[in-house]
């Protein structure tokens, strides 16, 4: 199991989630954050970081955005780490 990445992130990429992260999990696309399911150790931590509700653990992604629970997976293991906060795709 892991956490997940979803919807509300794509256009708002506010990384505050990747600087609660223990193990280095989030990766970078251009658009949004994925978890890497492979080394999420499901502290839950970053949840309570997003300031979009956009990151749920695997067992309870709302219906709608199950896709992206292979979505993470698959972005996941082809793309760099993101570890430091950066400005938000939103231009806040
Ligand atoms: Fe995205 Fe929320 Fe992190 S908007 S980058 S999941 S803090």
């Amino acid at each position: 199991m892991a956490y997940v990445v979803t919807q509300p992130c794509d256009g708002c990429k506010y990384t505050d989630c990747v600087t609660a992260c223990p193990c280095e999990c989030f990766r970078e696309g251009d658009r949004m954050l994925y978890i890497d399911p492979v080394e999420c150790i499901d502290c839950d931590a970053c949840v309570h970081e997003c300031p979009v509700e956009a990151i749920f653990p695997e067992w309870s992604v709302p219906a709608e955005w199950e896709s992206y629970i292979a979505l993470n997976a698959e972005m996941a293991a082809k793309l760099p780490a993101i570890t430091e906060k950066k400005p938000p795709l939103t231009g806040e």
